[in-house]
């Protein structure tokens, strides 16, 4: 059995510039999908494939992605005084336990392969995973717990990856794949960040999902910048590829990038229609609106 997978890294440190106005006062990971943020679900992914510690990678103006893993004392004890029983267990239900929230922050805007160099005195000498919170993924068993199923067969590095039609690639980290590839595990050979449109090795993107060996910090420690001008994790994971196995796994479930417009709003719709309390009435709703 590989070592387990305890620790999570959540890079939030992002500007989110892409929705302004709403995200000048805002992280973009607090803008809400549904009735809960963002960060929200990705947190909950990983408590559900067996995270134990959660650390997140902020930046200024991010406080209250702490305040909101954090106890509400004052709005507890109100709740609790006017019997709010239910609201209650909500509250409890999403807050980590005492200890298991760390906070660091990415003091300058280098990259993601930076951002999360910043949780290496965190993480240690033991493999973690990393959330990437644009991402959502709805599915029966979350992204990451599949990826832990894999993870606990193989004890390799594994990256989600997903097709995306061809006109895409070009948003994304891209991987050329060796072989065919078994139950959706693929021997990964090479990967490329944002290649120019028509070079991509394949179609299939990374999506935001990695389990990864320690060794991995090593190549972020003094790493040149790459695509966009930015510190590039994909970029060490090509020099991790050249000493350890890397394998892309295609999961089973939906994505949403709620990093782009059409993303947030189709994720509000899907996650809106799947939820047993709003369901039927917002379909009713969507409905009457589209005729
Ligand atoms: C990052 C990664 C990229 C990946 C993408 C998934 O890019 O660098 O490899 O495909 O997330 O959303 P970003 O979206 O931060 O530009």
């Amino acid at each position: 059995m590989p070592a387990p997978i305890r620790k999570a890294v959540f890079p939030v440190a992002g500007l989110g510039t892409r929705f302004l106005p709403a995200t000048k006062a805002v992280p973009k990971e607090m803008l809400t999908v549904v009735d809960r943020p963002i960060i929200q679900y990705v947190v909950d992914e990983a408590r559900e494939a067996g995270i134990e510690h959660f650390i997140f990678v902020t930046g200024r103006n991010k406080h209250v992605i702490a305040d909101h893993f954090d106890m509400a004392f004052e709005l507890e004890q109100t709740l609790r005084d006017r019997g709010k029983q239910e609201a209650l267990d909500l509250l409890e239900e999403i807050r980590p336990a005492p200890g298991t929230a760390s906070f660091t922050r990415q003091q300058e805007p280098l990259g993601l392969g930076h951002a999360v160099w910043c949780a290496r005195e965190m993480i240690g000498n033991e493999p973690f995973a990393v959330l990437l919170p644009d991402v959502l993924v709805k599915a029966g068993r979350g992204c990451l717990g599949q990826m832990i199923d894999a993870y606990e067969k193989t004890g390799r590095n594994i990256i989600a990856v997903e097709e995306v039609p061809e006109d895409q690639t070009h948003h994304y980290g891209v991987i050329d794949i060796e072989g065919e590839g078994r139950n959706g595990l693929y021997e990964v050979r090479g990967m490329v960040e944002k290649p120019k449109p028509g070079t991509a090795p394949s179609n299939l993107i990374i999506t935001g999902r990695y389990i990864l060996q320690p060794e991995v910090f090593g190549f972020l420690e003094n790493q040149e910048t790459g695509a966009g001008g930015e510190i590039q994790l994909t970029d060490a994971l090509l020099k991790l590829m050249e000493t350890q196995g890397m394998s892309g796994l295609a999961f089973e479930g939906k994505t949403y990038d709620c990093g782009s417009k059409i993303g947030f709003l189709a994720a509000n719709v899907a996650y809106a229609l799947g939820r047993p309390d709003l369901g039927d009435e917002f379909r009713a709703t969507l409905k009457d609106l589209l005729s």
